[in-house]
């Protein structure tokens, strides 16, 4: 039988660690060919190494630099001839130390709320530009998945990272609707607390077996929204939270 994105040639950045590395997992499973794009190309590497290189290859990416998303998004199609998912998935928070709670506005780096934006904001904007620029030249629609997080949902994850995935929800919204009529969608996950690495809990504590099930969720609706089953949703951001979102105590 084939896979949910049998044949489908996808993008993901972050792809190097927590759900990025996943989703790379989970896609080529259900038969996806998939550029692995991350800052840390030695990571990106790891990732594709999990998966064996004649499925996916790993390339170095700063999703801040329009130009560099630009470049993954040509070698998709050198690699395999084109593009038919953008996984606009890296993310990066302000809040370095687990166990010290969320930094305070008023304490938030001036530069770290820059660079934090520029990732989580710009870096998920020019996903959407070169993914949608390259359907165009194709001819052809293809699909956007950003992950945001309930942060931007709900007042949760503190003032400038929420702020910035607020950003993500209401750019898969304004974006789905300018985009529809080309047959693109465009539609984000939003995971709750996953106790990964970017949450500074070590991957290869005692939580292993949560912390991998919590990013194979969030994966696992990525690929949702990417294939096929979901060809008539746009413009939704899916909460992928336990119940977080619903009014539940705890996120799952
Ligand atoms: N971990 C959580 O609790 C949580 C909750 C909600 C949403 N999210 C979101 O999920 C996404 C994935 O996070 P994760 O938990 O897997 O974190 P992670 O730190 O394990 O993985 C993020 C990856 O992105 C890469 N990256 C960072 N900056 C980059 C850049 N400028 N260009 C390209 N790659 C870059 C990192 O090298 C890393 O490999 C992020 O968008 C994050 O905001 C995470």
């Amino acid at each position: 039988m084939d896979g949910l994105l049998q044949d489908k040639v996808v993008v993901v950045t972050g792809a190097g660690s927590g759900v990025g590395r996943a989703a790379v997992e989970l896609f080529v499973e259900h038969g996806a060919k998939v550029i692995a794009a991350d800052i840390d190309l030695a990571n990106a590497e790891a990732t594709v190494a999990t998966v064996g290189a004649g499925s996916a290859k790993a390339l170095r990416c700063d999703v801040a630099d329009p130009n560099s998303v630009d470049a993954v998004v040509a070698a998709a199609v050198e690699t395999w001839g084109r593009l038919d998912v953008m996984y606009n998935n890296a993310g990066i928070t302000v809040m370095p130390v687990p166990g010290n709670g969320l930094r305070r506005l008023t304490e938030a780096p001036a530069d770290e709320m820059k660079r934090v934006e520029d990732v989580n904001i710009n870096g998920v904007i020019y996903g959407c530009q070169a993914a949608i620029r390259q359907f165009e030249r194709q001819g052809s629609p293809g699909v956007i998945v950003n992950t945001a997080s309930v942060s931007g949902l709900i007042g949760y994850g503190g003032v400038v990272y929420g702020t910035t995935k607020a950003a993500v929800v209401g750019l898969t919204r304004t974006l789905a609707i300018e985009v529809a009529d080309k047959g693109i969608r465009v539609n984000s996950v939003c995971p709750a607390g996953m106790l990964t690495h970017y949450s500074g809990m070590d991957p290869d504590s005692e939580n292993k077996d949560r912390i991998l099930e919590s990013m194979r969720d969030t994966a696992a609706a990525a690929m949702f929204l990417a294939s096929d089953l979901a060809a008539n949703i746009t413009g939704v951001n899916l909460p992928v939270d336990g119940g977080l979102t619903a009014g539940r105590k705890t996120g799952g």
